[in-house]
């Protein structure tokens, strides 16, 4: 576990991190956001605007967290904080058929063209979740495909290779060791999941010519995102479509992370795949929990009420505040400058940290493009998928670099498999902060 000097005072945080743990399993809500990561405990936040956050300490932050990519829009926008106080004052919610809901899903299609129809949950988790139960009925199959390293939320049957593991314990590509991330799941959940490596064309053509024909799904995330940022090789995603298309196989892009964030329609629209379902959560709801699944009338529909439903319910699902805030968000991303800005600003923090990188000659590269990206301490060139994450990516190094950002000033998880967010709240003046805080980061890091 990393160790850091702390040179900011952070008594405030070490006493509520000591009375959390008298309340809270290791003091916290998620083990990401606890003392394994943020060693010798979790710095606790108290206020956020725009790009900046503030400890219970007092300490200023730029924000590049941004809740894990939840914040397209920066903190405590005024135009959200207006739609919130407004939605609040009048009803948060009804659990009954409402406007607010009809306005969100209507911006939704207009950005997303796959989503013929949008079904709203309140979490990414539920979304893989229901679309897996859609593909299953759909197709009359129930083994699915999903790839090493890919996190798809914590529903039993996505739990397998899902976090990284030391290489010895991996097992060959064509074999691969079957590790499940969580204990109290039947060992049988995940005889119906067929593992596979991602960005492995031939790979995928050899287990689909052999098992496509009993398989339901096969789920992926566009963007390798929970392994840092790993990008699909050329024409990759464009293959594993026509490949799923041939054997009957549905295909559900996760865009959870990727969605409204690399284009008004995800990377669906940046890569031009055209799935089946596809799955939201995060930038959707612009730090409110929301997640949608959208696609086709002739799969979604199969939620429409009968004997032979695919169950969905949910006290909170179309939540009303919730569905005034997908609404104004969305608003705010049809502006015509909103992409052109997370993307100009995303690259400029990536050219700039390349070249401290390369001013320091500190072996790292920068992977990822506008508005997403990760540094990896790396000989490599490129980190392609699972395996090269696990075999060569120097993690406890980046979590000694983060530790000393938080340090300067710059708020970062410490774990390498996330990734770096760039909101609508970011300016040049952040990323050159950034840079600088960086460059002196880098000074005498081993
Ligand atoms: C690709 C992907 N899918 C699904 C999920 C689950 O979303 P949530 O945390 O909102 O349940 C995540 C969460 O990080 C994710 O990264």
């Amino acid at each position: 576990m990393a160790q850091t000097s702390r040179t900011r005072n952070r008594a405030r945080s070490q006493q509520w991190f000591e009375r959390a743990q008298q309340s809270l399993v290791e003091g916290v809500n998620s083990p990401s956001r606890g003392a394994a990561v943020y060693s010798p405990g979790p710095i606790m936040l108290e206020r956020g605007q725009g790009s900046r956050v503030w400890d219970a300490d007092g300490n200023e932050y730029i924000d590049f967290m941004m809740s894990f990519g939840a914040l397209i829009q920066g903190h405590a926008h005024p135009a959200l904080v207006q739609t919130v106080s407004q939605a609040m004052a009048s009803g948060p919610h009804f659990a009954a058929a409402t406007s607010a809901e009809i306005e969100a899903a209507e911006r939704f299609r207009r950005m997303v063209p796959s989503a013929e129809v949008v079904r709203f949950t309140n979490t990414g988790s539920e979304a893989t979740m229901l679309a897996l139960r859609l593909a299953r009925a759909h197709t009359g199959r129930r083994k699915f495909l999903k790839f090493e390293g890919h996190y798809h939320g914590w529903y039993d049957p996505f739990l397998l290779n899902a976090h990284s593991h030391p290489p010895e314990q991996l097992g060959t590509v064509e074999n691969p060791a079957r590790i499940p991330d969580s204990e109290g799941i039947p060992p049988s959940t995940f005889d119906d999941v067929v593992l596979a490596p991602w960005n492995d064309v031939s790979a995928l053509e050899q287990i689909l010519r052999r098992q496509g024909h009993e398989l339901a799904a096969v789920i992926t995330e566009p963007i390798m995102a929970n392994m840092g940022c790993i990008l699909p090789r050329d024409g990759y995603l464009q293959r594993m479509r026509e490949l799923t298309r041939d054997c009957g196989t549905l295909l559900i892009l996760d865009e959870v992370v990727t969605g409204f964030r690399y284009a008004p329609g995800g990377c669906q629209e940046y890569y031009g795949v055209q799935p089946d379902i596809s799955t939201f959560g995060k930038a959707l709801g612009a730090g409110f929990p929301v997640g949608a699944v959208a696609g086709p009338r002739s799969i979604l529909e199969r939620m429409s009420w009968g004997e032979k439903m695919v169950l969905h319910y949910g006290t909170f699902n179309g939540h009303r505040l919730t569905m005034k805030v997908v609404a104004a968000n969305l608003d705010m991303l049809s502006a015509e400058h909103a992409y052109r800005q997370l993307h100009a600003v995303g690259n400029a923090a990536i050219a700039g940290l390349k070249e401290v990188f390369r001013r320091r000659d500190v072996k790292a590269i920068v992977q990822g493009f506008g508005p997403m990206f990760q540094i990896y301490f790396t000989e490599r060139d490129a980190i392609h998928d699972f395996r090269d994450y696990c075999k060569h990516v120097d993690t406890k190094l980046y979590s000694r670099l983060v530790h000393r950002l938080l340090d300067l000033g710059i708020y970062m998880t410490p774990s390498n498999g996330l990734h770096w967010i760039i909101s609508t709240a970011h300016t040049d003046a952040d990323v050159q902060t950034l840079v600088e805080a960086a460059d002196q980061a880098c000074s005498g890091l081993s």
